[in-house]
């Protein structure tokens, strides 16, 4: 099969993108409301995309046309943002804060997940989450109707015992991170890992 994304098929790019390029890893970004309260939403257009400078990005679209998630808004105000990373025990809580919940009202409160403070910006963290990296918004793309966020890592938060602090080997049993799959509700685990050594 093949298909043309730039004439007939392009209303389905959704679909077949978000279907084919799997598994992704998910953002769960809080940001700061203008009120104070702690926004948090999850984003699986997201990825790592160097490292010197360490930088991430993630796209939030626009909840309807012109209107942008909350996310996005307060990025525009406060241009800093924490991406956590959910594990299986966070996964229902992550995709729970997908609900729309009216601008100003924390997910996180909703749900009853505590935030602990960051080191080097002024939005909290889920305290939770056995990964969150602290960011500065570095730019902002518009794309048609695409926004994508580049992000600079200041800091990284790891819980204790997924990486071993001499060699920084991750240990997977106890990270158990999960990965977004095909369709709306489909997601990953990853407890089926293979090794393959790599040519010189
Ligand atoms: C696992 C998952 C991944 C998602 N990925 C994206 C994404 O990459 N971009 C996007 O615009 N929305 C994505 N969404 C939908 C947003 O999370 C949702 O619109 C959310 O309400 C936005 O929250 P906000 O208005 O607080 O920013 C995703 C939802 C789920 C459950």
């Amino acid at each position: 099969m093949e298909f043309d994304l730039e004439e007939k098929d392009l209303k389905n790019a959704y679909k077949l993108l978000s279907g084919l390029v799997t598994p992704r890893p998910i953002a769960w970004v809080t940001t700061l409301a203008e009120n104070g309260s702690v926004n948090a939403a999850p984003f699986s257009f997201f990825n790592v995309f160097g490292s010197q400078p360490p930088i991430i990005a993630f796209a939030p679209g626009n909840r309807e046309p012109g209107i942008p998630k909350d996310t996005a808004r307060n990025l525009r105000r406060t241009r800093e943002f924490v991406v956590n990373l959910a594990n299986e025990t966070l996964a229902e809580a992550m995709v729970a804060c997908a609900a729309s919940l009216p601008s100003g009202v924390s997910e996180l409160e909703h749900l009853n997940l505590a935030t602990a403070p960051s080191t080097s910006i002024r939005v909290p963290r889920i305290a939770d989450a056995p990964v969150s990296l602290e960011c500065t918004e570095w730019s902002t793309l518009e794309i048609g109707k695409n926004r994508l966020v580049i992000g600079l890592v200041k800091r990284i938060h790891v819980q204790d015992d997924i990486l071993d602090s001499h060699n920084l080997h991750v240990n997977l049993e106890n990270y158990r991170p999960i990965g977004r799959m095909h369709g709306p509700d489909g997601y990953t685990r990853t407890t089926d890992c293979f090794l393959i050594d790599r040519p010189d």
